[in-house]
C-alpha cells in the first residue's frame, strides 16, 4: 500500500456499511459489478462485506477477491476466532487481502451490548489482531464507538493492536456524534498517547447522523489521518457514511490549501454514483453535492449569465471532472450492432456474445420508440440488461385490460428461477397495482409494495422511465429497479427484481439469525 505522506487512501465501504442501509441488499452479480467499477476508479481498499454475517456475504467477498485487479479487498470481522477465520478464508485469493477487525471500547457498548469488561476487551482486541495476522500481513483494527469512549482506554487498546501487528488503525464515529474541532483535538491527543501510531496508517470512519461525516473526515485528515472510509452517495447504516465523492472532490478542488491527493480517477465518479443508486434503489437527491442532478445546474439568470461569460464565475469545479455531461447523442434508430458495441466501449462498458445480442435487441426496441438514444439511456439500458442475466424472476409479457368505470385487470407471464413460465391475473386500484398483484399470483409470493418511485433517465417526453421499488416480505425488505420506455413494464421489472432478492435471501437470513447484530 502506498504510504506517501501526502497521499490519502480511499477505503470504500459501499458494499459493507453501505449495504446496511435498509432495503439496499444487493445480489452477488450486482456487488461484483460495483466492485469492478470501484477498482476502475482507483479505490485503494474495497470493503467487500462481512463474511461471517451470511453465506451471501462470504460468497461476495470471495468472488470479489478473485476478480479485483488493483485494490486491496477487505473482509470485516468481529474480534473473535470464528469471524476472523471466515474473513481470512474469504479474502485469501485477493491480490491484496486485508482483514478489518473491530471491538467496541466505549463503556456504553462494553456494559450494555458486550456485557463484558474493559480488561476483556483489551485482551480480545490483542488476540484478534494476532490471529488475523496469521492469515494476512495487512490488518486493520477499529475501536468501535471510539468517539464516545474514554480516550486513555482507547489509546491502550490501539497500542496493543499496533503491537500485535495492525498496520491501519481506524477510528470510527459509529453513531455520528463527533464534532470536527473536538475530534481533531481527540486525534492529536491519541497521537501523543500512542507514539507508535505515527508508524501506521490512521484512518477515519464517520457516520452522518448530524450531517458532519465529511466535515469530521476532513478534520481527521488535517489531524494526520491518511485513510478515509466512505461510501458512494454517502449510503450506510442510518444516516449513512461520509460521501466518497464529496471527500475526494474536496481534497482535489482545495488541493492548493490542503496539499494532499488521492489516486481516484474522478471522471468515474458520476457513473459509479448512478450505478450504486440504481442497484441499491437509493435515489440521489437533486441538490446532492457533486453527483446531484442540479450540482452543476444554474437556475438564476444572473448565475447563467455569469457562467456563459466565464464558467468560473459561479463554478468551483468542472462537471466533466466528475464524469458528468456525458449525455450527448450517441446513436440513432439505424445504428447497427457494431456502433452499439463501440458506443458502449466509449462508456467503459464491455459487452460481448449473448449479452451484446440481448442489449442490441433492447436498444432496437427503445430506438424505435425514442428519436435519439443518449449515453445515459445506453448506460441505464445495459445496467438493466445485466441484472436480467441473474437467475431469478423475469418478465415475459404483460397485458392490461382497462375499461371506463371498472378496475384494470392485469395478466402477467413470469419466467421463474427454474426456467418455467407462470401466469397470474389480478384486478387492483390502478395499472401498476394490478400488475404487482398479478405477479404475486404468478409467483406465489405474497409480497407488499412499500415504496415506489419513477425517474426519467433523460429529459423529454420520450425519456426512458426508471422505476425503483422497495418491497417487503414478512420482516424483510428489498429494493428493485427496472428501465423501459413503458413505465408499467419498468415497474414490473423492478418488482420482480425485488422479489428475486427477497426469495433468494431466505436461506441466508436463517443462517444470519444466529449472529449478534451487524455493526
Ligand atoms: O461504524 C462503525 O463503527 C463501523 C465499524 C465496523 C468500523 O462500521
Ligand atoms: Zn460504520
Amino acid at each position: 500500500m502506498d504510504s506517501q505522506p501526502d497521499r490519502v487512501l480511499i477505503f470504500d465501504t459501499t458494499l459493507r456499511d453501505g449495504e446496511q442501509s435498509p432495503g439496499a441488499a444487493m445480489t452477488l452479480g450486482e456487488k461484483i459489478e460495483i466492485a469492478e467499477f470501484l477498482d476502475a476508479m482507483g479505490i485503494d481498499v474495497i470493503e467487500a462485506g462481512f463474511p461471517i454475517s451470511s453465506p451471501g456475504d462470504f460468497e461476495a467477498v470471495t468472488e470479489i477477491s478473485k476478480r479485483v485487479k488493483n485494490a486491496s479487498v477487505c473482509g470485516l470481522a468481529r474480534a473473535g476466532i470464528k469471524d476472523i477465520d471466515r474473513a481470512g478464508e474469504a479474502v485469501k485469493t485477493a491480490k491484496r487481502p486485508r482483514i478489518h477487525t473491530f471491538i467496541s471500547t466505549s463503556d456504553i457498548h462494553i456494559v450494555h451490548q458486550l456485557q463484558s469488561t474493559r480488561e476483556d476487551v483489551l485482551g480480545q482486541a490483542r488476540a484478534a489482531v494476532a490471529h488475523a495476522r496469521e492469515f494476512v500481513a495487512d490488518v486493520e483494527f477499529s475501536p468501535m464507538d471510539a468517539t464516545r469512549s474514554e480516550l486513555e482506554f482507547t489509546a491502550e487498546v490501539v497500542a496493543a493492536a499496533i503491537e500485535e501487528g495492525a498496520s491501519t488503525i481506524n477510528i470510527p464515529d459509529t453513531v455520528g456524534y463527533a464534532m470536527p474541532h473536538e475530534y481533531a483535538a481527540w486525534l492529536e491527543r491519541l497521537y501523543e498517547l500512542v507514539p507508535a501510531l505515527s508508524g501506521v496508517v490512521l484512518s477515519v470512519h464517520y457516520h452522518d447522523d448530524l450531517g458532519l461525516a465529511v466535515a469530521n473526515s476532513f478534520a481527521g485528515v488535517r489531524a494526520g489521518a491518511r485513510q478515509v472510509e466512505c461510501a458512494i452517495n454517502g449510503i450506510g447504516e442510518r444516516a449513512g457514511n461520509a460521501s466518497l465523492e464529496e471527500i475526494v472532490m474536496l481534497l482535489q478542488t482545495r488541493a492548493d490549501d490542503i496539499g494532499l491527493y488521492t489516486a481516484i480517477n474522478t471522471r468515474e465518479i458520476a457513473r459509479t454514483s448512478r450505478l450504486v443508486s440504481r442497484l441499491t434503489g437509493y435515489a440521489v437527491p437533486p441538490n446532492k453535492a457533486i453527483v446531484g442532478r442540479n450540482a452543476f445546474a444554474h437556475e438564476s439568470g444572473i448565475h447563467q449569465d455569469g457562467v456563459l461569460k466565464e464558467r468560473t464565475t459561479y463554478e468551483i469545479m468542472e462537471a466533466t471532472s466528475v464524469g458528468l455531461a456525458t449525455n450527448s447523442l450517441v446513436l440513432g434508430k439505424h445504428s447497427g450492432r457494431h456502433a452499439l458495441r463501440q458506443a458502449l466501449e466509449n462508456l467503459g462498458i464491455e459487452v460481448q456474445g449473448q449479452a451484446l445480442n440481448t442489449a442490441f435487441k433492447r436498444f432496437k426496441e427503445i430506438a424505435d420508440r425514442k428519436k435519439t438514444v443518449s449515453a445515459m439511456d445506453l448506460e441505464a439500458l445495459v445496467t438493466d440488461e445485466l441484472r436480467e442475466h441473474l437467475a431469478g424472476f423475469a418478465l415475459e409479457s404483460y397485458e392490461l385490460a382497462v375499461g371506463s368505470g371498472r378496475e384494470p385487470r392485469a395478466s402477467v407471464t413470469v419466467r421463474t428461477p427454474a426456467g418455467d413460465a407462470a401466469r397470474g391475473e389480478f384486478s387492483g386500484d390502478g395499472s401498476v397495482d394490478s400488475v404487482f398483484g398479478a405477479i404475486n399470483a404468478a409467483t406465489g409470493v405474497d409480497a407488499q409494495l412499500r415504496e415506489f418511485r419513477i425517474d426519467a433517465v433523460t429529459e423529454g417526453q420520450d425519456a426512458l422511465g426508471e422505476v425503483s421499488v422497495v418491497v417487503t416480505l414478512g420482516e424483510r425488505s428489498a429494493s428493485g429497479q427496472g428501465v423501459a420506455t413503458d413505465v408499467v413494464e419498468a415497474a414490473a421489472r423492478a418488482y420482480l427484481r425485488a422479489l428475486t432478492t427477497l426469495t433468494r435471501g431466505e436461506e441466508t437470513a436463517a443462517a444470519a439469525a444466529d449472529l449478534a447484530p451487524a455493526p
